[in-house]
């Protein structure tokens, strides 16, 4: 994830041609025509003509004289402004902004430290940006983000105002190294020049969704390790539970961007807000939106999961084996993500169609598995099990969890299935230590919001909302282990479900 887009290059840019005209317009001075290029150029680029600016830029770097009389500033614009240029035109030009972005940075390592102190001051501010930049270009390549790393540092050394490579660098922390600590350090710097009158580089027009997604990302990192010891910054000594901070930077992105529905979310988790009855829509979406091309990765290979997988060698078990199944005349995959359960229930589907909320993943699917559905549909399963009645089978690993009250779930369900048709899905448990405590102190608990921002639901509350909706439970087991997180075995549940009972409407 990068804080700055490429449309705000020009941004960057723009402060770029200042040092550059101002240089070019010096007074008195002589003008070699390595400027007059970059003078040039840089007025080709403030008006979006890239090529001509590349155009202008290489031909200024061909016109440098090499008796070292040229200034380190010509030198120094003209590498990074034409490595720019190049990663604004897009295309595959990948060489040549790395190979412009090298020779800035190499040219401003051999800056003499004798020079007139302005200039050395200019260079290290057009530097900082060189090296930001070219830390976007790393980050956003496969591969390189380690080193990417590396050109935030050195952004952020040369000036510590650059709040946006303070939010690159966490980001990297964040998402690739998965090094929390330095992720928060990094988020808590980009926060603190904003906000602390530090004068920041290029401060946002809007500040206000940055610093609610630098607190959002704060908060995440706070949370990420159970084990993690947290202090206040003026008082070190003394301990601090790391969900109460967690809490403080949630209810900060929240006040930055009240609308904010992941925010809400994750604050609303750490509350643990008894009257949160399910996620919102939008939060699913942005979630799986976000993760859609690297979703099944991190699914399967990081957090080992293999729910859907068992659901269906547990659905095989409530039928008595594989050679007593039937074929399923009309499947409904609910929550379908990229197709891992569609995979598993192919074979035993006539007419398979794939729900999901977000359509990344959904596009994500039909690349992965290419024509696995016979319809994919972007929507709220609970429409979609209304609209496609009736239903031979509804499946839906992990989906469920998103929903705390069960009941206008099940309403949509039994709506949707056809008489004696079945349904198959997983649900979490909270972790055996929360459930006793659930035990003794609300030995009627229905659903707990857990830490991780998903619903765990306790197994008799899911038999008898079934039940209150003409569904009897033929098939049960426990899914321990089906998934990891933070290196704890989540515990689940299996339930195969047939409509048709007799049984009366329960009290739930
Ligand atoms: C909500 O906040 C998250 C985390 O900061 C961010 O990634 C997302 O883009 C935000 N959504 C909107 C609609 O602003
Ligand atoms: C159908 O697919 C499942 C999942 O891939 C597999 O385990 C099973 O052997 C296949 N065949 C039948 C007849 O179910
Ligand atoms: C909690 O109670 C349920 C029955 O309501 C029981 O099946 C379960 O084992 C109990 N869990 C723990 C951890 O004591």
């Amino acid at each position: 994830m990068n804080f700055l887009c490429r449309c705000c290059l020009l941004l960057f840019l723009s402060s770029l041609l200042i040092i550059s005209s101002v240089d070019a317009d010096g007074a008195g001075k002589q003008h070699s025509s390595a400027e007059d290029y970059l003078y040039l150029g840089s007025t080709a680029l403030s008006e979006d003509d890239n090529s001509k600016a590349i155009d202008l830029y290489e031909k200024g770097i061909a016109a440098l004289k090499d008796d070292g009389s040229e200034s380190i500033i010509t030198i120094l614009s003209l590498e990074t402004n034409l490595a720019t240029a190049y990663s604004a035109i897009g295309g595959d030009v990948r060489e040549k902004i790395i190979e412009h972005y090298e020779k800035a940075i190499s040219a401003y390592d051999q800056i003499d430290p004798i020079d007139d102190k302005e200039i050395i001051e200019d260079a290290k501010s057009i530097a900082s940006q060189s090296y930001f930049f070219y830390g976007m270009v790393l980050q956003d390549m496969e591969g390189t983000q380690q080193k990417s790393l590396e050109m935030y540092a050195h952004a952020v050394v040369l000036d510590p105002n650059l709040w946006a490579a303070w939010g690159n660098l966490g980001a990297v922390f964040h998402d690739h190294v998965k090094n929390y600590d330095e992720a928060l350090n990094a988020y808590n710097k980009a926060y603190d020049v904003l906000t602390e009158q530090k004068n920041p580089t290029d401060p946002p027009a809007d500040p206000k969704p940055i610093l609610s997604q630098l607190q959002y990302r704060i908060g995440l990192c706070l949370t990420k390790n159970p084990d993690r010891k947290c202090a206040l910054e003026g008082d070190p000594q003394t301990p601090v539970s790391c969900k109460e901070m967690a809490n403080h930077a949630y209810s900060l992105a929240v006040q930055y961007d009240p609308d904010n529905e992941s925010a809400k979310h994750m604050l609303a988790t750490l509350t643990a807000d008894a009257t949160m009855k399910r996620a919102s829509n939008k939060y699913v979406k942005d979630l799986f939106d976000r993760y859609a091309h690297d979703f099944e990765h991190s699914l399967v290979e990081e957090l080992g999961y293999d729910g859907y997988a068992r659901l269906r060698r547990g659905f095989d078990r409530a039928f008595g084996g594989r050679e007593s199944l039937p074929t399923f005349s009309k499947v409904v995959d609910a929550g379908c993500g990229t197709g891992l359960v569609g995979e598993q229930f192919r074979n035993i589907s006539s007419h398979l169609i794939g729900v999901d909320l977000s359509e990344a993943i959904l596009d994500e699917a039909e690349r992965l598995r290419p024509n696995l559905y016979n319809e994919r549909i972007v929507g709220d399963i609970t429409e979609v099990f209304r609209r496609k009645k009736p239903i031979s089978l509804i499946v839906a690993a992990d989906s469920f969890i998103y929903f705390g009250d069960l009941d206008p779930l099940f309403d949509a369900i039994e709506d949707g299935l056809d008489h004696e048709a079945y349904i198959a899905f997983t649900l979490e448990n909270t972790d055996a230590e929360t459930e006793s405590t659930l035990n003794e102190s609300k030995p009627d608990w229905r659903w707990q919001l857990t830490a991780s921002g998903r619903f765990a639901h306790r197994k008799e509350y899911a038999t008898k909302v079934g039940l209150a909706h003409g569904l009897t439970l033929i098939h049960y087991e426990k899914l321990d282990g089906f998934r990891h997180d933070h290196g704890k075995d989540v515990r689940g549940h299996l339930f195969v479900m047939q409509k048709g009972s007799s049984h009366k409407k329960d009290e739930l």
